[in-house]
């Protein structure tokens, strides 16, 4: 299965939807890596690629929110920082093995931010379209 952003997860925001679409493609990445069996070097950079570009989106998306005066600029940042480290204890050991489990926690993982995308990210789309 394929990750990617369907029209109903677009934000309206072109900057915040291209990093969404950069951020699923390095998911699928990730669980090619995986399913393929490649090698540990490969699966590790792939689970850093997908560390980095989360930081690095969700960092984004919260400057938006400073300059814009964005009023769930708290609830947000607080649901991005929870993100990020249940993301790196969940990828931290798939270098060495990317375990059924493992590979069934970053799914969960995924659709919890697919909803975040879906409300929160909408809203914020929203509001940065006003
Ligand atoms: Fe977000």
């Amino acid at each position: 299965m394929k990750y990617e952003l369907t029209k109903d997860l677009e934000t309206g925001n072109r900057i915040i939807d291209n990093e969404h679409r950069e951020l699923l493609n390095a998911v699928n990445a990730l669980l090619d890596a995986c399913s393929a069996g490649k090698g540990r070097a490969q699966v590790s950079s792939t689970v850093k690629f997908l560390n980095d570009y989360v930081d690095r989106h969700f960092a984004h998306e919260e400057q938006l929110q400073k300059q814009s005066g964005y009023p769930g600029y708290e609830a947000h940042h607080a649901f991005h920082e929870k993100y990020k480290q249940t993301l790196r204890e969940i990828t931290a050991g798939m270098s060495d093995n990317c375990s059924i489990a493992d590979l069934a926690k970053l799914n969960g993982h995924v659709s919890l931010l697919v909803s975040h995308i879906r409300t929160e990210d909408k809203k914020l789309g929203a509001f940065l379209n006003k």
